[in-house]
């Protein structure tokens, strides 16, 4: 049932088994939310920009890229989660729908067109179904380099050039915790090319960038808040803003950090980031430059920005949501209109035996593990919008379970599964999506699983008919496209 071909805008990609890619998803990508005049996102992505005044914006860049790019350029090894079908959109073997703006860094590295580079794009993930997650969202990806060669010639070190240039970035006098344990014998090696003098001063260099960033948007973020809500503490009462630099792992940065900000009482995780690996810049035939990367969520900034409580709200095209936004005017804080009735609905089913779950089994590409898709919950969310249970969230969490790439045949059951279901039927008027009880029978050992949808609407209120004809599709869904057995 799969098509053979598609076409996106104006390009032809051949499908082959792989193909996962929901007509609904591929519908969405001419969207581009991110470059929409007013739009939330745009106006977080512009804050974040003013920022870095002498970075090239790519802002356009096409969403589907090979394997290569998302992957294997940025030293992903081949058996990374995150090269699963169950998280990742494949048009084919070799194409896929990006998971993350660093999917262009090699390319933009290669053109070398500036010292520093900012990308903003839509990124794609299947992924949970809830109030911070959408299989669609949005990523910043930012770099800096300089090269030996110049800074010889200006009869300086690298690291001395680095450190002029760090005097230039704006002061702040923000708390900031920073352990400052360059780094980690095997997670986080110095890379051979690169003196430890270097080393710092890259990172200082992006240290004090990002934390310029997070300071102006926190900054507004408090504004929007203290201003809409009489009962908050005054702004000189409020609780400071606190920073803290987290050691974070990525297959193309080392030494890797997170950033995390104190906000409304809990640490959230801003961005990710790290000194770029050498090997990428080699490989883009600029193997005389070095420098750092970092990757943010827009989502996630403009959520605490403008305190939008639904991500499906980025995708309405309600004029009482757009009408809120105005990138010409100071920030205001998000007024939700009247919030519509929630409807929940559970649906139990018997999980199919595959061949990783029955020992005997033999052929299809059972030599997968089963997936930990549901036991997964601690993975830290890196640059998604929220903490997530995505086994990819932060491109690569070093004490993740590996598994390998999804097999074409007897896959084994995936939550991913479950919820790209439910946004099939359901498209937007499905709030969440979550498990409420698992067992396995003590006879048969066959797993059930028992799942609990939120029904409603941003915009409206939904009709008891239209609830129960979605549950009704959902759960034939679940049982053509999963073959699970409903109870
Ligand atoms: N691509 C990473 C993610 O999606 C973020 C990142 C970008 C980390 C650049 C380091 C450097 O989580």
């Amino acid at each position: 049932t799969r098509p053979h071909e598609v076409s996106i805008e104006g390009k032809n990609y051949k499908t082959d088994e792989w193909m996962n890619t929901p007509a609904t998803i591929l519908s969405a990508i001419p969207r581009r939310l991110h470059t929409q005049p007013n739009h939330p996102l745009t106006i977080t992505r512009q804050l974040i920009e003013s920022r870095f005044p002498n970075y090239k914006t790519h802002n356009t860049l096409f969403p589907i890229v090979s394997t290569l790019q998302n992957f294997d350029s940025l030293g992903f090894p081949q058996d990374h989660v995150g090269r699963s079908r169950t998280d990742t959109y494949y048009l084919n073997k070799d194409t896929v729908l990006r998971t993350h703006t660093s999917a262009h860094q090699a390319d933009v590295f290669r053109a070398n067109e500036t010292e520093g580079y900012l990308i903003s794009a839509d990124v794609y993930r299947r992924d949970a179904v809830d109030r911070t997650h959408y299989p669609i969202f949005h990523q910043m990806e930012g770099a800096r380099t300089w090269s030996r060669q110049e800074s010889e010639k200006a009869g300086k070190s690298l690291a001395e050039v680095i450190y002029d240039d760090v005097a230039k970035i704006p002061k702040h006098n923000i708390d900031v915790e920073d352990p400052d344990t360059p780094f980690h014998a095997t997670r986080n090696p110095k890379q051979e090319p690169h003196s430890v003098e270097e080393v710092a001063a890259i990172s200082t260099h992006l240290k004090r960038s990002l934390e310029d960033v997070v300071v102006t948007i926190f900054d507004a973020a408090r504004q929007t808040s203290l201003s809409s809500d009489p009962s908050a503490p005054s702004a000189e009462t409020a609780e400071p803003l606190k920073m803290r630099w987290v050691e974070a792992y990525f297959p193309f940065t080392s030494p890797s950090w997170e950033l995390e900000v104190y906000w409304q009482g809990d640490w959230l995780e801003v961005l990710g980031s790290g000194v770029v690996q050498q090997a990428i810049l080699n490989s883009a035939d600029v193997p005389d430059r070095l420098g750092w990367a970092f990757g943010l969520g827009l989502e996630r900034i403009a959520m605490l920005l403008y305190g939008i409580p639904d991500i499906r709200l980025f995708w309405s095209t309600d004029p009482r949501f757009l009408s809120q936004f105005d990138a010409n005017a100071p920030l205001k804080r998000f007024v939700p209109f009247s919030k519509y009735p929630a409807c929940f609905k559970d649906v139990s089913f018997w999980v199919p035996e595959t061949p990783s779950s029955s020992s005997s089994a033999a052929g299809g590409a059972g030599t997968l593990p089963s997936s930990p898709s549901t036991t997964v919950a601690a993975a830290p969310a890196g640059t998604t919008p929220a903490p997530s249970s995505s086994s990819q969230s932060s491109t690569a969490n070093s004490a993740a379970p590996a598994i390998a790439t999804a097999p074409l045949t007897g896959q084994a059951f995936h939550e991913n599964d479950v919820m790209e279901v439910a946004r099939d039927v359901c498209g937007d008027v499905v709030e969440d999506v979550r498990l409420v009880d698992e067992f396995v029978h003590p006879k048969t050992r066959r797993r059930s699983m028992c799942y609990r949808v939120n029904y409603r609407s941003l915009e409206r209120t939904l009709t008891n008919d239209e609830t129960n004809g979605l549950h009704q599709r959902l759960t034939q869904q679940l049982v053509d496209k999963l073959g699970v057995e409903i109870r």
